[in-house]
């Protein structure tokens, strides 16, 4: 979605003296990062409970293979559970979970702490050891948060598979990084009813050899679930009966914490790794001063899933390691109708509240009388995240959301960056309506053109790229199992510079504010969600009626994109029309789930080809996006779209 304000300097939201008296940061914290980088970040690592003191910051000899605080070792679910236990804090609450079918439960940390203790003594037992990898593909319950910190705690390198991908991208994860346990969910609730997920791990483990060895399985909707002997076992027979102390053992800052799979420009995901001393501090000092959080007086609300990076960096790690209590909600925002989320907030007494913006769109579209109808005076901090937030969406969230008062924090990451990067900060910074604004302290940012030269101020038209400058603690340490993709994909760009190219256009406003407008590459933004366009693609050329496909993201009031299809059909094609259309959207969910639906799919004769035979996707935009043709020079035969249209038609 692009932003469409051209007197955005003018339209500044200033923090309200209130907020700023009482905020976690400062000005000053812009300045002493200026400073002394390398300064700040040792200080914000200190944050965290180190077992070996590092007495180094960054070693940036092999870049871009970073290490931050090489030579300290930590263990990241100390961090995030024991000492708040041994601090004292035992019986805080630590997650308020929210089941969608209307149950809850609390767990405080002293709880957290049993749990993990008991997962990690039972994974001991299973035989797995530091630095083997477990794939986790269960939907938003305790355990699945248990999982993870067990995991981290033994040194074992997770993989969080979405719980809404298909058997095939689950086995396709399960093989790259060669993972030997699968923690999944008899079957997950999906507005009111049991759903089986197990059956999905069957399924994906059904064919040929895998590295998996046990598949352990969380009891959630009692759907009767066929286990198989030897490999599968029962979470409630097994890891609930074990011993709930165990000593929590240093490994080093690099030690890899987490593999997540996301969408590049090619149908094969990335494994992104994320390493543990780097990324747990700023994931904790973002968590800190973006969402300005007080421990032990703050309710925090995440809304995203576990299966994204968001659920890592702002539902796990970040907020667990500030001991945070925190909301942890299952189902979707309208079961049983669209009051759920506003009443989660009223019933909870919810402080900060962090979402994405195509929720805030869907939001006003059922009415700002739903949530007006609920006391949401104990929210005064709301953030965005996922994709840029149109301006008009923003105000609506600060107006009816946020009780005209509350700031709002537009963050803007990726999976690779592991943690925020570009915010307001609360209390200390203005806020713009559809701006990220200023890269935080300690992070720089640069917005470029083609050859790395700094774009003017307000040229609202020239358009630049984000380009990372310098390394931070919490980048990704590589591409799992494939280095060379690791250097293409984000480093070959700006070689020279030796500049992380971050794959979304900027522009700088007359004020030097930072504007993202999304995605330059062939990868989508369907409600927040990184899908690539040939991965929709490589989904339907497998279907025998489609010889070729290309696929678009148009934009979309309330997705932020929608994904568009054009096919060529093959001979062997069956039915034609709307079965067929059909077929082909419920196949694309099949293979990579649904949240890779396309919204269209066109059936046409041919495809415009530049003569090097490259599909002209930007042509096909405007098709569907119905603008004027742009540039159709350089294609084969610039008559297509006539045939095009009247395939459309
Ligand atoms: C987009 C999600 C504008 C962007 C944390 C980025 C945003 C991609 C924002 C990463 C934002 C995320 N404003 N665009 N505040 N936040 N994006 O890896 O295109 O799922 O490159 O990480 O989302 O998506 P990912």
């Amino acid at each position: 979605m692009t932003t469409d304000s051209s007197a955005e300097h003018l339209d500044a939201y200033p923090p309200s003296a209130e907020f700023a008296a009482a905020a976690n940061g400062d000005a000053s914290l812009y300045d002493r990062a200026g400073a002394d980088r390398e300064g700040f970040w040792a200080e914000q690592a200190r944050r965290l409970h180190w077992h070996q003191p590092f007495t180094q910051v960054l070693d940036w000899t092999d870049a871009p293979f970073a290490k931050w605080f090489a030579d300290g070792k930590l263990n990241v679910a100390y961090n995030c559970v024991d000492r708040h236990v041994l601090d004292g804090h035992g019986d805080q609450v630590a997650i308020h979970w929210e089941g969608e079918p209307g149950d809850s439960r609390d767990l405080t940390y002293s709880d957290l702490l049993a749990e993990v203790s008991r997962a990690a003594n039972y994974l001991t037992g299973l035989g797995l050891v530091a630095g083997d990898r477990v794939a986790i593909y269960m939907p938003m319950v305790p355990e699945a948060i248990v999982a993870m910190l067990a995991s981290a705690r033994l040194g074992l390198t997770h993989s969080v598979v979405f719980a809404g991908f298909s058997p095939s991208a689950l086995r396709q994860r399960v093989d790259d990084a060669a993972a030997k346990l699968v923690i999944t969910t008899d079957g997950q609730w999906r507005r009111g009813k049991p759903a089986p997920l197990k059956t999905a791990v069957d399924e994906a483990l059904a064919e040929g050899d895998s590295t998996v060895e046990h598949v352990l399985v969380v009891r959630r909707t009692g759907l009767d679930t066929p286990m198989v002997e030897g490999r599968d076992l029962w979470w409630d027979e097994t890891v609930a009966l074990a011993f709930p102390e165990h000593e929590a053992q240093a490994f080093d800052a690099e030690h890899p914490l987490f593999i997540l799979y996301t969408s590049g420009t090619t149908g094969k995901p990335k494994g992104i790794l994320h390493t543990s001393g780097g990324y747990l501090t700023q994931a904790a000092y973002t968590h800190h001063y973006v969402f300005d959080h007080k421990p032990g007086r703050d309710v925090y609300w995440c809304t995203a899933d576990i299966g994204w990076v968001t659920g890592h960096s702002y539902i796990v790690y970040g907020p667990l390691a500030n001991r945070v209590t925190e909301v942890v909600y299952e189902g979707t925002p309208n079961f049983p109708d669209e009051h759920r989320h506003w009443q989660i907030i009223e019933k909870y007494g919810v402080s900060i509240y962090y979402t994405a913006p195509t929720l805030v769109r869907t939001f006003m579209k059922w009415g700002r009388e739903i949530p007006q109808a609920h006391d949401l005076s104990s929210l005064r901090l709301l953030g965005s995240v996922g994709e840029p937030i149109n301006p008009e969406a923003w105000r609506w969230y600060r107006d009816v959301v946020g009780g005209n008062k509350t700031p709002i924090v537009d963050t803007w990451w990726q999976t690779e960056t592991g943690a925020i990067m570009i915010s307001p900060l609360p209390g200390v910074t203005h806020a713009k309506p559809g701006a990220a604004m200023t890269p935080l302290p300690g992070i720089s940012a640069k917005v470029v053109d083609e050859e790395g030269n700094p774009v003017e101020l307000g040229e609202t038209e020239a358009n630049g790229y984000l380009v990372l400058d310098h390394p931070w603690p919490s980048m990704l340490r590589g591409i799992w199992g494939d280095n060379e993709r690791y250097r293409e994909t984000y480093w070959a760009r700006y070689a020279e510079k030796g500049w992380y190219f971050a794959g979304d256009g900027a522009k700088l406003d007359k004020d030097g504010d930072l504007w993202v407008l999304g995605r330059v590459d062939d990868v989508m933004n369907v409600s927040g969600h990184r899908i690539s366009t040939a991965e929709v693609e490589s989904a339907l050329v497998g279907h025998t009626g489609v010889a070729e496909a290309a696929v678009v993201g148009a934009s979309d009031d309330t997705t932020g994109q929608g994904i568009v299809a054009f096919v060529i059909l093959t001979a062997e094609a069956k039915n034609t029309g709307d079965d067929l259309v059909a077929e082909l959207k419920a196949e694309v969910s099949r293979e990579i789930s649904p949240i890779a639906r396309p919204r269209e799919i066109h059936v046409v004769p041919e495809l415009p080809k530049t003569r090097s035979g490259k599909i002209m996707r930007r042509l096909l935009r405007d098709v569907a996006e119905g603008r004027e043709l742009g540039d159709t020079s350089t294609l084969v035969d610039p008559n297509v779209f006539e045939a095009i249209r009247a395939g459309n038609a």
